[in-house]
């Protein structure tokens, strides 16, 4: 395995549609679990293969019950909405507030090439689905957000929004401060 340097913001790549990954092969794993070791070593919670300047439809997510290996992961079910604190790897030190659906459901491929579903997930994975999916469609947090803001203004933004942080997390996505409901 090996840590791979992540794309930043300004990087024309991160702005592009990934491909669908049509062979499962020895490249699409070793990708992936690059994609791991280089998400554990920039402390960051989901990771897509764009971030990496790979084009494909791959995701790696990891919210604290081991990684998640996705191949071709899609959006199939959105309920309610919901606003939440985002960050990126790829956008270092700011955060902004972004909608997401309060639940999705996903269905992914797995690097054994079975289908697999996730009903209504919610919390952290809900928001690391959206995040990292929309990575997949050229779409960065920063996109979709309604603001952002420097890291050291959180407070001021929580206050605003009247949103509380459930654990702080030392990065700047390791942090839950949804659920708070929008109409
Ligand atoms: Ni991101």
């Amino acid at each position: 395995m090996a840590v791979r340097e992540i794309r930043l913001e300004g990087d024309p790549i991160l702005k592009k549609i990934s491909r669908e990954v049509t062979n499962i092969d020895e490249r699409t794993l070793q990708i992936l679990d690059d994609m791991v070791e280089t998400m554990y070593a920039a402390d960051g919670l989901g990771l897509a293969a764009v971030q990496v300047g790979i084009l494909r439809r791959l995701v790696v997510i990891d919210i604290g019950q081991g990684p998640i290996k996705m191949i071709n992961p899609k959006i199939t079910k959105r309920e309610g909405m919901t606003i939440s604190r985002e960050g990126c790897l790829s956008v270092p030190d700011v955060n902004g507030m972004v909608r997401r659906p309060k639940t999705v459901s996903v269905e992914y491929t797995d690097i054994e090439g079975k289908t697999v579903t996730i009903e209504n997930a919610q919390g952290l994975l809900k928001k690391a689905l959206c995040h990292e999916l929309d990575h997949l469609d050229g779409i960065v947090y920063t996109d979709v957000a309604e603001v952002v803001f420097d890291m050291d203004d959180i407070e001021k933004y929580e206050e605003l929004y009247d949103v509380k942080p459930v654990c702080r997390g030392t990065n700047s996505y390791d942090y839950e401060t949804e659920l708070h409901e929008v109409n």
